[in-house]
Parts: structure tokens; C-alpha cells; sequence
């Protein structure tokens, strides 16, 4: 339990807001501990169909708390998950919809947590920003994965190696969320999402979710099943016809190939 996340069920929609504004939100281990909770228990409770995430008015976070970072950094290697990990976990195991409203700065793991949310809207005072460069940290829970393959590999490049800030409107036209709404008006347009997906049917929803997070398969497995139809390939008489054919100045005749 901590006082800095508040946790609201009302309507299907359980609201898990962080509340440290004399640190700008920064996450400590009682606030992922707590995040993590209430993310299990709104999966395991059938009144709830969608979860948002927010932060205080001018403020989503400053990403995690630093303090902890130098005193009690998290072993995430460990069988047992620290707090951030049991929270990261249960966000990317979500079936339910996740929808992030943001005003403010939204850093580091801040950032982090929006690539697993399935909408944000965000403030137009907002920004986004994923330093870790500047920390000599690198990026974390698959944002180095899912960031190109939400804004591209040039922006993502830009976060993540130079560490450069991303205003809301900029964020919006590159997909790094849903849609930029007035100052202040993000957590309303985040529950108005809310009621809707509230309303359709649930397991159609989860569906629809898990398909449309379903990885692609990664860039090593990628290479991996290319190699495997490119080894044989250069056995092939397709192949040898073809350099057969340059090399002796001539288009290449494929009509004893079936
Ligand atoms: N961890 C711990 N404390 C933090 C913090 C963090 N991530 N971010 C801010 N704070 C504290 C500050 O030390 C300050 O505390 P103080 O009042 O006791 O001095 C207070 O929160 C307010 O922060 P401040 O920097 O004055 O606010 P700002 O509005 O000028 O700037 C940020 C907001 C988010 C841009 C800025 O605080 C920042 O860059 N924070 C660090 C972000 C970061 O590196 N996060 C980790 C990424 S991996």
C-alpha cells in the first residue's frame, strides 16, 4: 500500500493514478508494487472491463524514482520480479484494454509503459521523453521493440540514442499515441474511450487485443527462417541457371524448371 497511487473502480473502469506530485511522479517500488496490484485484480475482476492509467494535472511521471535507481536498483534478472517487473509484467499481460491519459512529462519509463498501453491520449501541454542514454542506461521492457514499430526506426533512434524530446502534437503524428486532446482534457477523453469499450462485447475485445499485440516474430527468428529457405536455394536450378545466364551474357531460361 502507498499513498502515492490512488485506485478507483467505477462504471467497468478501474482509474489507477499516480499521486506524487512533489516528485513529479517518480515510481518507487511501493508504487509499481501497487500498480502491479490493481492492474492483477481489475484482470481478475468481471465488473471491470477497461483499465486507464494517469497521472496528476501537470505531470504524468518523471519515470522511475532515481533515488531508488542509485539506493536499491532492482535486480531484474531475478526469479522473483522486483516491483517494476511484477508491474511491467501484468501491464503486458493484460487482456483487458489499457488507455494512458498524460499531461505533463512523461519520462524514461513513463514512456516505457504507454508502448504497452492499447491508447493514450495525451494533453497538448504534454511530452515525451526516454533519456536513458543520458543515464548510460539502455532502454528497457521492450521499448526498443515496440518504439520503432510504433514511430519508426529514425524517431525511435532519436528517443533512444539521443534522448530527445517528443511534444504531444509530434507524438500524435507519428503514432507514438492515439490522439492529442486539449490541456487538461486528457483524462476525459480517456473515459469517454473507456465507456465506450465498456460497452461492447468483453471477450471480443480481449480477442481483438491479444491479436492485435501478437508479436511478429523477432528480427533473429526472421533471419533464422530466411536462412532456411535461402541455404537450399543456392542448390536449386533456378539459382544455377540464373548466374549461368550472367555469365554468359544472356536472359535466363527457366523453362526446364518446374
Ligand atoms: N526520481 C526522483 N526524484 C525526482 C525524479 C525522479 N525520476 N524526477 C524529479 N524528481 C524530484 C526532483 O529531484 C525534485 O525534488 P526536490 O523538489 O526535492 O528538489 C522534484 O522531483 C521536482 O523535480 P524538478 O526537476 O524540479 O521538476 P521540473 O518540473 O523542473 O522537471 C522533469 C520535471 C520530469 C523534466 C525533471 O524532474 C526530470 O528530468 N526528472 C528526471 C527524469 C529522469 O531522468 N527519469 C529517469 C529516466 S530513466
Amino acid at each position: 500500500m502507498t499513498e502515492h497511487i490512488k485506485i478507483e473502480a467505477k462504471s467497468g473502469v478501474c482509474t489507477i493514478t499516480l499521486d506524487r506530485p512533489e516528485k513529479k511522479n517518480a515510481l518507487s517500488h511501493d508504487m509499481y508494487g501497487a500498480m502491479a496490484d490493481a492492474i492483477i485484480n481489475a484482470e481478475l475482476d468481471a465488473s471491470i472491463k477497461v483499465i486507464i492509467l494517469t497521472g496528476s494535472d501537470n505531470c504524468f511521471t518523471s519515470g522511475n524514482d532515481l533515488v531508488d535507481f542509485l539506493g536499491a536498483p532492482p535486480d531484474l534478472t531475478a526469479d522473483q520480479r522486483p516491483p517494476v517487473g511484477r508491474f511491467m509484467y501484468a501491464l503486458l499481460e493484460a487482456k483487458k484494454p489499457v488507455i494512458a491519459a498524460v499531461e505533463g512529462p512523461a519520462v524514461g519509463i513513463g514512456v516505457t509503459l504507454l508502448l504497452h498501453c492499447d491508447f493514450v491520449y495525451a494533453g497538448k501541454e504534454a511530452y515525451f521523453m526516454t533519456p536513458f542514454i543520458n543515464l548510460a542506461l539502455p532502454p528497457e521492457y521492450a521499448s526498443t521493440l515496440l518504439l520503432p514499430r510504433a514511430i519508426g526506426d529514425k524517431k525511435a533512434n532519436e528517443m533512444l540514442l539521443l534522448g530527445q524530446k517528443i511534444s504531444a502534437s509530434e507524438a500524435a503524428a507519428i503514432g507514438l499515441i492515439s490522439d492529442v486532446t486539449g490541456t487538461g482534457s486528457a483524462l476525459k477523453r480517456a473515459k469517454e474511450v473507456a465507456s465506450i469499450l465498456a460497452a461492447k462485447a468483453p471477450s471480443a475485445v480481449r480477442m481483438t487485443k491479444q491479436l492485435l499485440k501478437d508479436s511478429p516474430e523477432s528480427a533473429e527468428d526472421r533471419m533464422n527462417r530466411e536462412n532456411a529457405l535461402f541455404a537450399p536455394r543456392l542448390q536449386s536450378e533456378e539459382f544455377k541457371e540464373s548466374v549461368t545466364a550472367f555469365f554468359e551474357k544472356r536472359d535466363p531460361d527457366y523453362s526446364n524448371c518446374s
